[in-house]
């Protein structure tokens, strides 16, 4: 089958660079991270813009048969679990093909393909269909990594419902024993001619075998700066400033009063953590600066970080713009994300210039990042896995801090408003946004010769 063509007219430049669809193949034994690297990939590659979704065997085999399953299901000697086993990956291929040949960009495909007979069959299909492949490995000999993510995250899985968390470790062992009579890791003399990105203990060796191609070498990198020490990220936006009392964005204006107050606040507040080794980054922008003067830590200045251009409008108010770019206002109403101020940026510029600064929260552990509205929505879109329809009006108010930890495939998000009072500069998507018709509540009309 020919390669498949693709044309994009968005301004994204991921989009243009990913002109055959992808297959990002797992291998590795049970409890080994494939999931979580899976996941973690997928939000990513779909944050910058690369439309990924992960088809996991597992899930497959849970949906068909709905009954529990115990070690002796996965017994290579256990004709039923095999052939079960191979048609759930049977089922997981079709619906990849499906996913590729539509709009999806990379599909992962979550399975332990730990025999080089079953990855023979992936090369094939990924070569019937003119999918790239690349496999990712996640090689793991450690028994004390490994029994930690039994405990965290298989004796909670719906294969052990109503079963001790004892009990369920223990079988979960015997059926990694079970795959390690057949297990074939990746290894450069017999697998030479393979594509793949091997990971050993949780990173501290890689293995990049003819890897190639733009999503390649972006999975790459990334998989070379996750890690898995516990740790938190705090998020919170300056205190209020001078320009939020006015309703005006943008600027570089100081903070006000109230947000002066913050500032002092969020520095007990953080301080009172007793947070091992923090980093605190801010923007170049004063009001971050201003707000993290309390904190008993040295702050770090991103430009990376600065609030959204608004380019012409910045410094007005939303009705100052509304008044003055009519067209443009309510065009952002109608695609926020997209939309580039006039000689500013969009929130979709902003998430490539955000994406340094994810790759170092990735490296690092504990960090208090003091930013701004937009810059704090994209950064919880990544995070929190928000589609980018939701990402600009995600609700962001000031004095108020967001912790982040990392927890089994996600991200746990506590809210600590710090009680220092702050204007709401949140301004809500209006309802029934259309092209030439006034918007309910959105305060303009759209000609339509503007689109
Ligand atoms: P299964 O084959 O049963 O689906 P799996 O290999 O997909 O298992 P996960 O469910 O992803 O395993 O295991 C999650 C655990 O793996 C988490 O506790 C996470 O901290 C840990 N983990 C993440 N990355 C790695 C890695 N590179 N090596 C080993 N463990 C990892
Ligand atoms: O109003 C505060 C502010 O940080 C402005 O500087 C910025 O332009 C705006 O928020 C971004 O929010 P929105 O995208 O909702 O206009």
């Amino acid at each position: 089958m020919a390669a498949k063509s693709r044309q994009y007219t968005a301004s994204f430049p991921s989009k243009s660079l990913v002109n055959m669809p992808v297959c990002l193949a797992m291998v590795g034994l049970p409890a080994r991270g494939k999931t979580f690297i899976a996941r973690k990939l997928a939000r990513y590659l779909n944050w910058i813009g690369i439309e990924t979704k992960v088809f996991s065997s597992g899930n497959y085999r849970r949906d068909l048969y709905k009954t529990q399953c115990t070690h002796k299901f996965f017994d290579p000697d256990n004709p039923e679990g095999i052939a079960i086993r191979e048609h759930c990956a049977k089922l997981a291929m079709n619906d990849i093909a499906i996913w590729l040949n539509g709009k999806g960009q990379v599909a992962i495909f979550d399975s332990t393909n730990g025999t080089r007979k079953r990855r023979e069959k992936v090369i094939q299909f990924c070569k019937q269909n003119s999918f790239k492949l690349l496999f990712i490995e996640s090689f793991c000999d450690d028994p004390s990594i490994v029994h930690s993510n039994i405990m965290e995250v298989k004796v909670t899985s719906p294969d052990y419902k109503n079963v001790s968390p004892e009990q369920a470790c223990e079988d979960f062992k015997a059926r990694i024993k079970l795959y390690e009579t057949q297990y074939e890791p990746l290894c450069l003399t017999k697998d030479d001619q393979v594509r793949f990105l091997k990971v050993v203990n949780t990173g501290r060796r890689f293995v990049v075998n003819r890897a190639e191609g733009y999503v390649e070498s972006k999975v790459a990198y990334y998989t070379m700066n996750i890690h898995v020490v516990s740790r938190s990220i705090y998020l919170t936006r300056h205190g209020e400033s001078e320009f939020n009392l006015k309703g005006r964005i943008g600027g570089d204006s100081d903070l006000s009063p109230h947000g002066q107050k913050f500032a002092e606040v969020l520095g007990e507040f953080v301080n009172k953590q007793n947070l091992e080794n923090l980093k605190v980054w801010t923007s170049q922008l004063k009001r971050t600066s201003q707000s993290a003067q309390h904190i008993k830590a040295s702050a770090e200045q991103w430009k990376a970080l600065n609030e959204l251009d608004a380019g012409v409008c910045d410094g007005m108010t939303y009705e100052e713009i509304q008044e003055k770019y009519p067209e443009d206002f309510a065009r952002r109403d109608q695609d926020k994300f997209h939309y580039r101020y006039k000689r500013g940026e969009s929130y979709e510029d902003i998430v490539i210039r955000l994406e340094p600064v994810i790759m170092e929260l990735e490296r690092q552990q504990n960090v208090l990042v003091i930013c701004h509205q937009a810059i704090m929505r994209c950064l919880l879109a990544y995070f929190l896995e928000v589609k980018k329809e939701e990402l600009p009006y995600l609700a962001v108010p000031l004095h108020t801090v967001f912790k982040l930890t990392p927890v089994a495939y996600g991200c746990k998000v506590e809210k600590f408003p710090l009680g220092i009072e702050a204007v709401n500069t949140q301004r809500e998507r209006p309802k029934n946004v259309q092209v030439g018709r006034k918007p309910e509540d959105a305060l303009v009309t759209v000609p339509p010769h503007v689109m």
